[in-house]
Parts: structure tokens; sequence; C-alpha cells
């Protein structure tokens, strides 16, 4: 009995242990989304490809899911739309990952963010995997709903930037431009709180747009525009 006990109760540490550790992890797979397999797709030459096979693009807009994912009243039309869409065929959304100084804001000021806004946008990467859509996440929006440029040059201005009062300035004020630049880069290196998948990483994201509609009408050449390239190194 003395030696049983000796041995119960090292055995019982042990045990409690494990259970302790089992918990901790249950508890967090119980966060983890049974994520279905999904490859990056990929180009080869001008056809897109998964899995050795052409990937078609048979796609549509819904800019306002992170917008509608944020308050539970509205969040399951972000569902309903994946799983509309899904059911119709269609593999690729475009979407907005973007809201700059607007209300219910991603981006509240340069380089802060609503942690809050964030999970949205984390939930509606991880609700298009379990449909099995990808996503085109638009990083800025040349017009005004949701921020847009003219909140880039409005923040500029607000920490006294000398910059010319036009709009067009987002396309070369090196301030702005590295307002953008750290926000993409946060975008991009987001590690999703429910998936725990970097968003640079994450397959479901099919393409990233730099900005919807982008208009410099300062240089109708295009210029200014297609100078605009962001490096961006791992
Ligand atoms: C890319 O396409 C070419 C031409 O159709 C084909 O020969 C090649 O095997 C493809 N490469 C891959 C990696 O699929
Ligand atoms: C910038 O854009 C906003 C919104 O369209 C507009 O109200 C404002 O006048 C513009 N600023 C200039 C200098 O054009």
């Amino acid at each position: 009995m003395v030696a049983g006990n000796g041995l119960l109760y090292p055995l019982l540490g042990f045990a409690s242990c494990v259970v302790f550790i089992y918990i901790s992890l249950g508890d967090l797979t119980l966060y983890h989304f049974e994520e279905p397999k999904m490859a990056f797709v990929e180009r080869n030459g001008t056809r897109f490809m998964v899995d050795g096979r052409a990937f078609y693009v048979n796609g549509w807009n819904s800019y306002w899911l992170m917008d509608q994912a944020v308050e539970a009243f509205s969040r399951p039309r972000v569902k309903a739309m994946l799983q509309a869409g899904a059911k119709m065929g269609l593999t690729v959304c475009r979407t907005w990952a973007f809201n700059d100084g607007a209300y219910n804001a991603l981006q509240t000021s340069p380089g802060r963010f609503n942690e809050r806004v964030f999970k949205a946008l984390d939930g509606v990467i991880a609700e298009a995997r379990q449909h099995g859509i990808r996503l085109i996440l638009s990083l800025v929006n040349n017009l005004q709903a949701y921020g847009g440029k003219t909140q880039y040059v409005k923040w500029a201005w607000e920490e006294g930037v000398a910059l010319s009062s036009s709009n067009d300035s987002f396309f070369f004020d090196p301030s702005i431009r590295s307002y953008f630049k750290n926000y993409v880069k946060t975008i991009l290196t987001r590690r999703n709180s429910l998936t725990g998948i970097e968003y640079r990483d994450d397959p479901t994201i099919f393409a990233w747009e730099l900005i919807n509609e982008p208009r410099c009408m300062s240089d109708p050449s295009g210029d200014t525009l297609q100078n605009c390239r962001i490096g961006l190194k791992r």
C-alpha cells in the first residue's frame, strides 16, 4: 500500500498535468475553424491554375462584407451572401479590406487599428473559405466612401505635413505613401484570429487590389499612377 501510494501521487500529478495541457489545447482548437483544404491559385502564362487544373474566375462584388460583419445583427448577411455565391457556382468575391476613419473604421488614424473591426475581417476570410470562395481584397478607395484617399490627405494635413491640397497627393506625397505602405504591411502580416493564418499566407485570398477605381486627374498620362509601386519585402 505504502509503495502504491508512493507511485500514485506522482502518477496523479502527471495525469492532471496531461489533463491540463489537453484542456488548454482543446480550448485553443475550439477557436479554430475546421478549414476546408484550399491551395493557392497560381499563374502559368496567361492562365490561373489550382491543383494542376485551370482556375476560372466567376466573380462578384460585395464590398460590404467586413462592414456588415462588425455588428452581431448584420453579421448573418455575410454567411448568407457567401453561401448564395457558392450555390450559384461563383468562385471569387471582391470586397473591401479597408475603412479609413469612417463609421466602424478599421484604420482609425494612420497606423491605428480597431481590433473589433479587424476581427470582423478575420471572420469574413474564414467564412469565405468555409464556402470555398476566394477573395480579392481591396486596400483603399479612390472615392470618398469609407475614407479613401481623401482621408489619407486629411490625416497628413492634420499632422502638419506640408502638401498640395490636391487629393492626388495621395499618389506622390512621401508621408502619405508611408502611411499606406504601413497599412498594406499591417494587413498582409495580420494573423487571422480565427484560423491562425497570416493573411499573406492564406490561399483564400486570391488577389490584392491596391486601390478601388484609381484616378489621378492631375496627370492624365497615367504615369503618376504607374509609378505607385509599393515594394514590400518579406
Ligand atoms: C504550364 O503551361 C504549359 C503550356 O500549356 C505546360 O506545358 C506546362 O506543363 C504548365 N506548367 C505547369 C507547372 O503546370
Ligand atoms: C478632395 O476630395 C473631397 C471629396 O471628394 C472634396 O470635398 C475636396 O474638395 C477635394 N479637395 C480638393 C483640394 O480638390
